[in-house]
């Protein structure tokens, strides 16, 4: 039996700026088994959120996912690739930091106490989508969600050697769900293929990198981040339960605004996945895995709050640019759909 597979390696996107160029121009060019020359691009102009640096990122990012067709693997760890990659990566750490509240203070445990709390007037995409939101607009967030969830769980996995003992064993299991448990129809990546695809999108894997905004770029690029250095895996697992202990409520808005869209089953059905199976990821993660690293390693603590406060300090800047576009009946994308 034959299979028709879709190509796994995304093509090369057009670049956004000087960092975005350069990188484009290396990695067409023959990978060099001992490339140690430095690429001498200067960072001091470049806005660390936009979309030129937070583009450039996301390619030297995808190396480490599914690479590009054309583009030789080997790029993965070059060491050249590597050096600009670092030096964009401390520009960019920098500037989330400068956004995060920096109370030194707060325990893991009163920050997620902090992100349990739904406001009582919440002005999110998601309470938008369910009071006002178009189906054009309902697409449209599809479309900036899809960088993450054709993904989803790859960039947290990063971290998983990292961990040790029971915050290893819970941060899996949570992982298990999102890889759909054993069945490659329930990975939650291809629940929002499918999503994608009954939404009349394109379900590709990057099918839509050129369509959207530097603040869309930016929310994975902190994942990639954070995943990609055992430095900051105190980070990383803060990002990991801000992402299940928020997913429950916004899914059920998610869900509520599809079907007041009429929008098919696939895509209610994603939504409603992550109010049930994120309901226990938060216990999960609460307890099994920041409780567990954060008694096993307290030195991570503030590197735990640093990370949930830096997730709803990026989701925030996108929450705002789609919301911004919406209200004033524009598109939020770079390119609208046709
Ligand atoms: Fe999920
Ligand atoms: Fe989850």
């Amino acid at each position: 039996m034959t299979f028709a597979l879709a190509a796994v390696e995304p093509r090369l996107p057009s670049a956004r700026g000087p960092l975005s160029q350069a990188v484009c121009e290396l990695l067409s060019q023959r990978v060099s088994r001992h490339h140690l020359e430095r690429v001498e691009v200067p960072l001091t102009d470049a806005d660390p959120l936009g979309l030129d640096l937070q583009l450039a990122l996301y390619i030297c990012y995808e190396l480490h996912y599914r690479g590009f067709s054309g583009v030789h693997p080997r790029w993965e760890w070059d060491a050249g690739l590597l050096h600009l990659r670092g030096r964009m990566e401390d520009v960019f750490l920098a500037a989330v930091h400068q956004l995060v509240d920096g109370r030194e203070d707060a325990s893991a445990d009163d920050e997620m106490a902090v992100l349990s709390v739904e406001p009582a007037r919440g002005e999110g995409p998601s309470y938008f989508l369910r009071d006002n939101g178009t189906w054009e607009q309902m697409q449209e967030y599809f479309v900036h969600r899809s960088l993450y969830h054709l993904k989803e769980g790859d960039p947290h996995a990063f971290v998983i050697p990292r961990l040790q003992g029971q915050a290893k064993a819970s941060f899996v299991a949570i992982e298990f769900d999102e890889y759909g448990a054993g069945r490659g129809q329930r990975l939650h990546q291809q629940l929002f293929a499918d999503l994608m695809d009954s939404a009349g999108l394109d379900s590709t894997y990057l099918g839509y990198l050129d369509a959207v905004p530097a603040q869309t770029l930016a929310v994975v690029n902190l994942m990639s981040l954070f995943g990609l250095h055992r430095e900051l895996r105190g980070a990383a697992v803060g990002h990991f339960a801000a992402t299940e202990i928020t997913s429950p409520p916004g899914s059920r808005r998610m869900a509520q605004a599809l079907r007041r869209l009429g929008a098919g089953a696939p895509c209610v059905a994603f939504y409603e996945e992550h109010v049930e199976a994120d309901a226990v990821h938060e216990q999960v993660v609460r307890a099994g895995v920041v409780g567990d690293l954060v008694a096993r390693e307290p030195a991570l603590e503030p590197d735990v709050v640093f990370g949930m406060r830096a997730f709803g300090a990026l989701e925030d800047r996108l929450a705002d640019h789609l919301t911004g576009c919406w209200r004033e009946g524009e598109t939020s994308l770079a390119r609208p759909l046709s």
